[in-house]
């Protein structure tokens, strides 16, 4: 799916003493199956601009059009949709929940899809093992350890089997070995044809073969290079 960004800004408590320009112009074609790493420091607007592009929040003006359809102009129900059908969303500190177990978690996004709970089931058993925690399943996710959660997370993003996948800081909290483990499964992704969108300060995602274009934010702003420090 094409993703089309024009002219995006982003305010935070637009008019308020707290006022923050979060995004400055921001233009970016990403096509699809492309694997696309944003980086920039702390504070630059990566997980603005993620949030933007997985339909959680909207720009404050300019359009994100995703495969023909405008995201702004969506009332709140379709732009939920949309996200439920069409992305799948990696959060930095992964966000399970620790009294639910692994697969409950995993088949959580399903829940609002109308789906029966013995397909849920059935789904999240089979991504669960496809990823290597099928025996983790039951366990509850306070009881896993990190690479497990992260392997859990991942499982989650793809339950809606998403066409856009985006990361935000994915491998921040990871050792080597369980960063090249999720860059692993990244690489799968796209060869399946998935787009993938990383945002990651991490060199050993933004140096990754997956990586076909790597993007730069510092104060809300792109540039395809990195600027002066
Ligand atoms: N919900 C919010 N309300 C107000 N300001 C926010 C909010 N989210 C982020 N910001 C501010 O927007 C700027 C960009 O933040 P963010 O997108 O989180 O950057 P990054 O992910 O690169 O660290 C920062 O100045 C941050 O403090
Ligand atoms: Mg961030």
């Amino acid at each position: 799916m094409k993703i089309e960004l024009t002219a995006v800004e982003k305010y935070y408590n637009r008019g308020a003493p707290n006022q923050v320009h979060a995004l400055r112009t921001v233009d970016l074609s990403i096509t699809s199956n492309e694997t696309v790493c944003i980086h920039g420091p702390s504070g630059s607007g990566k997980s603005t601009l993620l949030a933007i592009l997985g339909g959680i929040i909207g720009p404050t003006s300019g359009s994100a059009v995703v495969d023909g359809r405008k995201l702004a102009r969506l009332p709140d129900r379709f732009l939920t949709l949309y996200r439920q059908q069409h992305i799948g969303f990696i959060f930095q500190r992964f966000r399970l929940i620790p009294e639910l177990s692994v697969v409950e978690n995993v088949t959580l996004p399903l829940l609002p899809l109308g789906i029966r709970p013995a397909e849920r089931k059935r789904r999240g058993w089979d991504l669960l093992k496809r990823l290597e925690i099928g025996h983790r399943g039951d366990f509850l996710a306070a009881e896993i350890s990190g690479g497990e959660l992260q392997r859990a997370a991942v499982a989650r993003a793809l339950i809606n089997d998403p066409s856009i996948i985006v990361a935000d800081e994915p491998t921040a909290h990871l050792d080597t070995r369980l960063s090249e483990d999720f860059l692993s499964i990244m690489a799968e992704l796209k060869d399946l044809g998935k787009t993938i969108i990383i945002a990651s300060h991490d060199p050993l995602v933004s140096g990754n073969p997956i990586v076909d274009r790597c993007l730069y934010l510092r104060d809300g702003r792109l540039t395809a290079v990195p600027g002066p420090q």
